[in-house]
């Protein structure tokens, strides 16, 4: 019996309304395999843990969280109650830099029966490799001074260890898809860091002799990615552009809630963290109509990164027959709740064995 070990974190918001599902959906699938289990731990850390503890999660959390094979996030944030960059730091952050996950990777295709937001789809199927632990999002730089005298540094590090990480884990991927990958840069605005980024693109791509390489600034690719999101297989990305392009990209799909996530510590040595993209939707949150499509594709990254391919495949086979049945959440454009659609999965999964 091959047994997973998940830290379940359903967070705040919807990620608390989607969870339970998401989980019995995993579940449902690993009996498909007979010989698969997931063993579930629960950690209640969110900002409703915030206001008890004063800390979004122990001062242990990162050992208790280490015993598990992965975690599984749902989303953290609930900016009413606590201000979102002590819970995202307290929370999201800390276990991404904690556990090494160096790499985010979030897949977007057009699934069957979902509207994309774009006029020019083509069938489009991409995934974005973003570098997870520096970048842009630096706690290097500081603020002095007051009133209008007020002096403000932020600033974006670059190494060439964890640049040359990311390019190299896109390369490889794009060997396994379509086989080329377009960086995103923007060395005529950003005159060190960028410069340096498509250096390392060309020296990292000489290994890759026969994969296609593009470079494109990011305020281009950005448009590109909404006119025409088939040109594209993967795109590797610095920490804020690719956190920008991957809500570009969950959106052209038709709606942020379905966007997959992986946080991947590539070296083994700490679990991997699954979360979809969307966060806490405070807008609709109550409502039951969250779409839990984002955390179930999300654990179908899971799946793929522990080794069971075809139970993920079949996996997102069945998503999106539930979505061309016409069983959708609101954001995109059906009337089901978030239990009907999960359960309808659960039930189409339960069929196959
Ligand atoms: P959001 O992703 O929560 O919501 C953006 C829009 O998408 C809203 O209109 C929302 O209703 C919709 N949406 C999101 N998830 C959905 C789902 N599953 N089904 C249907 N519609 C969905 O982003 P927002 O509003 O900027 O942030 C809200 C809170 O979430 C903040 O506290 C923010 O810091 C946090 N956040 C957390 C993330 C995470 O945990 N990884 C990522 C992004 C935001
Ligand atoms: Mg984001």
């Amino acid at each position: 019996m091959k047994q997973i070990k998940l830290a379940v974190i359903p967070g705040d918001g919807v990620g608390v309304e989607i969870m339970p599902y998401a989980t019995k959906v995993l579940d449902a699938v690993a009996d498909l395999h007979g010989g698969l289990k997931f063993e579930h731990e629960w950690y209640p850390y969110s900002c409703e843990y915030y206001l008890e503890h004063g800390e979004m999660m122990p001062r242990d959390g990162l050992d208790q969280l280490s015993q598990h094979d992965a975690v599984f996030l749902g989303a953290v944030g609930n900016p009413k109650l606590v201000a979102d960059h002590i819970s995202l730091w307290g929370l999201l952050i800390n276990i991404r830099r904690g556990f090494k996950q160096t790499l985010n990777i979030r897949h977007a295709k057009q699934l069957r029966g979902i509207q994309p937001m774009v006029t020019n789809p083509g069938g489009f199927d991409l995934i974005v490799v973003r570098e997870n632990s520096e970048g842009e999002y630096s706690e290097v730089g500081g603020r002095i001074h007051s009133g209008e005298d007020e002096v403000v540094v932020q600033n974006a590090v670059f190494t060439r260890k964890a640049t040359e990480r990311a390019m190299r884990y896109a390369f490889d991927l794009a060997k396994t898809r379509k086989g080329h990958v377009t960086s995103a840069t923007k060395s005529n605005g950003i005159v060190f860091s960028m410069p340096f980024w498509d250096e390392v693109f060309e020296q990292v791509g000489q290994d890759y002799q026969d994969i296609e390489k593009r470079t494109a600034h990011i305020d281009a690719l950005s448009a590109f990615l909404v006119s025409k999101p088939a040109e594209f297989d993967v795109i590797v990305a610095s920490n804020l552009f690719g956190d920008i392009l991957t809500d570009i990209s969950a959106a052209v799909m038709g709606s942020i809630g379905i966007g997959p996530a992986a946080n991947l510590n590539v070296d083994g040595t700490h679990p991997s963290m699954f979360e979809p993209v969307h966060g806490s939707a405070p807008d609709i949150v109550g409502r039951g109509i969250a779409n839990p499509i984002g955390q179930i594709w999300t654990g179908k990254m899971m799946l793929d990164h522990f080794g069971e391919s075809e139970l993920a495949d079949q996996l997102l086979t069945i998503v999106e027959d539930v979505t061309e049945s016409g069983m959708k959440t609101p954001d995109v454009g059906g009337n089901a709740t978030t239990g009907e659609v999960s359960e309808e999965i659960i039930s189409r999964i339960k069929q196959l064995t």
